[in-house]
This record gives structure tokens, C-alpha cells and sequence, in this order.
């Protein structure tokens, strides 16, 4: 019959489905060489590289005060912190290659401005206790969606967060201690660590993404266990963990609706003003054409650092071919 082979191929994929399910469902990994559903794999290079991204961009707020950081010991922290937001970058674009798309292609989706990274990159650092802020909230906001994402069922991406997970609380704990020791300085440096969480506080709550209710995507993401808990959930998580920090360092955080609910024994919040974020999402927050800019001419002014890289590797393998003496 005509249709056996279509048949075929169905009860091929019907099994192959089901034995990805069944992975799913024993809470076990998906490798790469591993079938899974076209939806799975799209979803995971959106999410992977958008991270990857996010890692990157990440790097200019924070490098742009490497040369002003105020000592030695500062600035040699922050240099550190930079370097492995890069090399973050790194560890994910080799996870979303497993999955079939090149470095070169995931660049060229960044630096056309077709692909998306975290919004917070486009916000802008005026002054130094911008570091602090950006590591106490925008690190920790990324460890507490990151920590539920070392257990994702995709192998390469899991592995990868555990790695990332371990830097990223050295990250929180050099911004909680950069605000720790401005809160306690002069009034002057006060006054600038507490403007510094009034201009952080809301665009790292915006990081967990839009509320459970306007989240499309998250209940299949839930169901493929690459997300474990919702947005909504992880960001009451982290207000939770901020608080009693916040308390420590004798700062105030610029809700004034922020309550302790007993009866839900969770935090009360003012709710968040999404207009702010769709607007920076659309391109025009503070910093946008500038980070892309940006790295566009880093990617243009390294194309030697490739070509001779690529140059290397190919006389390495020509050589181990026995072809060049
Ligand atoms: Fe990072
Ligand atoms: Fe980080």
C-alpha cells in the first residue's frame, strides 16, 4: 500500500514520543544524540541561547567600571566577575550547539538585533554602587531562576547551570558586600548604594518575565521539566531572600506596600508597572542601541582572533593527517 511508509514513520515517531515521555516522567535526562519533539528542541535553543546572550551583553554595565572601580581589590573582583559572566556566555553557546545551531548563526541573531537577551543589560550604571546593586539584585534575581534550572531535563543545559550556579553566589556576595560597606560610610555614599536598589529593585523583579497569568508558555515549559516553578513563585521567592538582607545592610527596598502576609506566609507587593518593561523590551530603554553597538564592533574588530583560530586549527589537522611534514 501507498501509505506504509507514512505509517511507518508515525509509528516510529509514536514510539520515539513515548520513550521521551517516559524519560520525562522518570525525571531523567535528555541527551543530545536522544529524539525529542521539534517544539522541545526550538524551545530550548530560544531559551539557551537568549541566555547565552543575556551573559554576554552582561558583560558591558559591569566592564564599563572595571577602570573606575575605587582599589586594587576591587577592581581585580569585578574583573573576575566580568570574565565569568563570559565564560557563562561560553558554557551555554556550547549547550544550545548540541541541540544544532552553530556559534556563528546564535552571533549573527545577536548582533542583527534579532535575537533577545535580558532586558536588564539595558539599563544604564552611573555610579560606582551601581555594582553593587547589579550584584546583589540582578545576580541573585539570576540564581533564583537559575538554581530550579540545574535540575532541567535537557542534560547539556543542566550541567552547564550547575557550573554557572556556583560563580553566580560568589556574584551576589561581591555586590551584597560592595552595598554593605557603602551603607556603612559616609551619608554621602548611603544616600548613593540606596539610589542605586531604588533604580534596580523593580527591573530585577521584572526579570522573572510576566505574571503566571499572561505566561503562555511557561505551563508547557513546566511540563517538559525545563521550568520547575513558575514566575510568579520565584520571584516571591527572592523577595523573600532579599528582605532579611536588605535588613542587614540597613537599606530600604522602594516598595512601600511591601508587607509580610501571615495568612499566605509570603510577601505582600505594590504590583509591578509592566509598561516600563515592554517599553525596554521594544528597544527603547536606556542603553539598547548603545549594548548592541557595542558588541557588534567587538564581533567585527576580533574577526582575526577567528580567522586565526580557524587557520590553527586546520594546519593542527592537516598535520595530524601526516599531510604537512
Ligand atoms: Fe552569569
Ligand atoms: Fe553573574
Amino acid at each position: 500500500m501507498m501509505t506504509a511508509p507514512a505509517e511507518l514513520t508515525l509509528v516510529g515517531d509514536e514510539e520515539a514520543q513515548q520513550a521521551f515521555d517516559e524519560l520525562i516522567e522518570r525525571d531523567q535526562r535528555i541527551e543530545p544524540r536522544d529524539w525529542m519533539p521539534d517544539a522541545y528542541r526550538k524551545t530550548l535553543i530560544r531559551q539557551i541561547s537568549q541566555h547565552g546572550h543575556s551573559e554576554i551583553i552582561g558583560m558591558q554595565p559591569e566592564g564599563n567600571w572595571i577602570t573606575r572601580a575605587p582599589s586594587l581589590k576591587r577592581k581585580a573582583i569585578l574583573m573576575a566577575k566580568v570574565q565569568d559572566e563570559a565564560g557563562h556566555g561560553l558554557y551555554l553557546y556550547s549547550a544550545a550547539q548540541t541541540l544544532g545551531i552553530s556559534r556563528e548563526e546564535m552571533m549573527q541573531q545577536l548582533i542583527s538585533g534579532k535575537a533577545k537577551y535580558s532586558s536588564i543589560f539595558n539599563y544604564t550604571t552611573p555610579t560606582w554602587a551601581d555594582m553593587g546593586a547589579i550584584g546583589w539584585l540582578v545576580d541573585g534575581a539570576a540564581i533564583c531562576n537559575q538554581v530550579p534550572l540545574c535540575r532541567a531535563s535537557y542534560g547539556p543545559y543542566g550541567r552547564a547551570m550547575v557550573r554557572i550556579c556556583k560563580e553566580e553566589s560568589f556574584h551576589q556576595r561581591q555586590g551584597f558586600e560592595i552595598l554593605l560597606e557603602l551603607m556603612a560610610g559616609t551619608e554621602a555614599q548611603r544616600e548613593m548604594a540606596q539610589a542605586a536598589v531604588n533604580r534596580w529593585y523593580w527591573p530585577a523583579l521584572m526579570m522573572f518575565g510576566p505574571p503566571d497569568d499572561e505566561s503562555p508558555n511557561s505551563a508547557q515549559s513546566m511540563a517538559w521539566k525545563i521550568k520547575r516553578f513558575s514566575n510568579d513563585e520565584l520571584r516571591q521567592r527572592f523577595v523573600g531572600m532579599l528582605v532579611p538582607q536588605a535588613e542587614v545592610m540597613g537599606v530600604t527596598l522602594p516598595d512601600p506596600n511591601l508587607k509580610w502576609n501571615e495568612e499566605r506566609q509570603a510577601y505582600d507587593m505594590s504590583p509591578i508597572d509592566w509598561t516600563e518593561f515592554h517599553e525596554v523590551l521594544a528597544g527603547r530603554g536606556p542603553a539598547n542601541h548603545e549594548r548592541l553597538r557595542r558588541r557588534r564592533e567587538a564581533h567585527e574588530a576580533g574577526a582575526w582572533v577567528r580567522e586565526a583560530a580557524a587557520e590553527y586549527a586546520r594546519k593542527q589537522a592537516e598535520r595530524a593527517e601526516g599531510k604537512v611534514a
